[in-house]
Order: structure tokens, then sequence, then C-alpha cells
């Protein structure tokens, strides 16, 4: 039986990769959680979207690069994408990861390209720094509140994962920065040191972080599928008068649909993080594991080709 920790063990596979992306039917599954694979192919699926009263964080898919080359690729993408997005008056803001642009290379080189891509970005549009596994948490959160302190930008925030120990303490130090959150339970394999086993604990974690971001905290995204979690969200709200334009819900692009249109009925922000690009074999393996369920929609799919 293949289960979470197998599937995001195999995320991290070179050969799998290259075996998985070349496969006409994988392909083809991938496209459930991914909206396209270049930047034109995004508006329709963005415009969907926002037609619906849903806001949409775009994402180029890519991390871990390891070359010069490619990091400057995916900064030209972003800069780009800003163009696209003025241009065809999309209602979406974007959201990155720092190993795509040289984290694993230079740190310097990582953040310049940060400054240059917030400075592009310019007032109207905000960018939301991903956090990827426990290796990255601080050097993420260091290079965030350089950004911040030192260069002065207001355009970016961070996101913060229930799963790990850490995190009530970092919630603080964010809100006390006066900072934007997303919070999110956590997508990676995590030693039991770092993050809590048990779910039971992940949840009652995103339940007390969601508090202290919905009282103290700036427009948190609280990102989550989980109704136990947004039902949790919705009577805290409730219970201590918080507006509902004071915070927004935000979902994965092709999770959970039916939820999506309800809170926006029921009157709630509510984002979808669309991610687009080639590079969506991590991402893929990484929502298996989440629900291996899932691979079901894989499998009936090479079925289907046969
Ligand atoms: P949980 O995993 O408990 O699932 C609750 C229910 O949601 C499931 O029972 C199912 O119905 C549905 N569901 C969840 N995942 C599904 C899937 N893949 N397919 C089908 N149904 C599914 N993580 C991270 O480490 N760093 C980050 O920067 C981000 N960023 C981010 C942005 C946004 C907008 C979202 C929504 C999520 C992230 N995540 C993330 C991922 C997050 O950490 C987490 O792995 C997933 O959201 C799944 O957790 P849930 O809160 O949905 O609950």
């Amino acid at each position: 039986m293949i289960g979470r920790s197998m599937l995001l063990q195999m995320a991290n596979s070179k050969k799998l990769e290259a075996f998985v992306r070349g496969n006409r039917v994988s392909s083809r599954s991938a496209s459930r959680f991914v909206a396209g694979e270049t930047i034109q192919s995004i508006t329709g699926p963005v415009r969907d979207l926002n037609n619906q009263g849903i806001s949409v964080s775009l994402d180029h898919l890519g991390e871990s690069v390891t070359t010069k080359e490619e990091v400057a690729e995916t900064v030209a993408i972003y800069l780009s994408l800003f163009r696209h997005i003025s241009a065809d008056k999309l209602n979406a803001n974007v959201s990155l990861k720092l190993t795509a642009l040289g984290l694993d290379i230079d740190v310097q080189l990582c953040y310049d390209n940060m400054v240059r891509i917030l400075t592009s970005a310019g007032s109207e549009q905000f960018v939301r720094i991903d956090m990827e596994g426990s290796a990255y948490t601080q050097s993420t959160l260091d290079l965030f509140y350089r950004l911040w302190r030192d260069g002065g930008h207001r355009n970016v925030g961070v996101v913060i994962q229930s799963y790990l120990r850490r995190s009530e303490q970092d919630i603080e130090d964010l809100i006390a920065a006066g900072a934007r959150v997303r919070l999110c339970k956590g997508a990676y394999k995590e030693p039991d040191e770092l993050a809590f086993p048990d779910k039971a604990d992940v949840d009652a974690s995103y339940i007390r972080l969601m508090k202290r971001l919905l009282s103290d905290g700036v427009y948190p995204g609280i990102a989550t599928h989980d109704p136990a979690m947004i039902s949790a969200t919705r009577e805290y709200a409730a219970s201590e008068e918080i507006a509902p334009d004071r915070f927004e819900f935000q979902m994965l692009f092709g999770i959970r649909r039916d939820l999506q249109s309800k809170l926006v009925r029921d009157g709630y922000g509510m984002r979808v993080y669309v991610p687009f690009g080639t590079h969506w074999y991590p991402y893929l393996m990484r929502r298996l594991a989440e629900r291996p369920s899932n691979l079901w929609f894989v499998v009936k799919n090479v079925l289907r080709a046969r």
C-alpha cells in the first residue's frame, strides 16, 4: 500500500520525475491540479475563477533549482507574469518558492532576485513566499525579514505550517512585525522532533494559530480544505465579531470546488492557488500524498488510455 510517507519520498526522486513527466497519461492526470504549462494558457482558468467571485494566487511551478540560468528564467517569468496580470486585468497575486530563485545557490542572489520581483510588482501586486520543507524554514524567514525590515518591502508575505512545533513562536513574531501570513497545515515529510506526527495535534495547532492570526494578524490567509478548520474559523470570527473582509480563505486549484463556491456564496473572501508550468511533478506528488485515494484518479486515467 502506497502511503503519504512513500509518496513524499517519491516527490524528491529526479529519476521518477523524468519518467512521470515524459508520460502522456500522468501529464493528463496532472492537469486536474495544474492550470496549464504557459502564462498564456492560464488566462482562461483564472477568468473562470474570477467570474465566480474567486481571486487567485499564481504560482510558476519550480523548486530546488541548482543553476543560475534556470533561476534567471524563473525571474523573467515572474516579471512577465505581472505584466500579464495587469494587461488581462486578472484578479490575481503571485506565489513563489525561494529555492526557485536561487536560495540553494547563493542567498544574496536569491535576495537580489526577490528585490527585483517586488520592485516590479509595485504597490498594486502582492507576492507570497511559499514555505518549503523544514531545512528552509529559518532561511526563508530570515530572507523575508530582511526584505521587510531592511528593504522596507510591504508587498510581500510568508506562509506558516501548523505541523511545525516552532510555528507558535513564528506566528507571534510575524504578528509583532505586522506581516501578512498564510496559514496551512504543511505538505512535506518532516521528522517527529520538528513536526507533530499526529493529525489531531496538527489540527489543534492550526486552530490555535488561526485564532491568533484572526485576532491580531494582518489580513491572514486561512489555507485549508478541511471542513473542521473552516467551521472553527467561521465560528471564531463570528464570536469575536471579526468581519469577513479581515481575512480570506484559500484553497488549491482543482480541490473542493464545492466548498470554494459555498464560501463565496456565504460572503467570505476566497482565493485559489493556481500553479502553472512544466515542473509539476513534485507538486503533483504532494497532492497525491495528501490524499492517497487521488492515486485512483491517476490509475483510472491509465486504464482509460489503454
Ligand atoms: P487535510 O489534509 O486534513 O485535508 C482535509 C480534507 O481536504 C480532506 O479530507 C479532503 O477532503 C480535502 N483534501 C485535502 N488535500 C486534498 C487533495 N490533495 N486532493 C483532494 N482532496 C484534498 N503547504 C506547505 O507546506 N507550504 C505552502 O506554502 C503551502 N501553500 C498552500 C497554499 C494554499 C492556498 C493551500 C490550500 C495549501 C497550501 N499548502 C502548503 C498545502 C497544505 O500544507 C496542505 O498540505 C494541504 O492544504 C492539505 O491540508 P488541508 O488543510 O486541506 O487538510
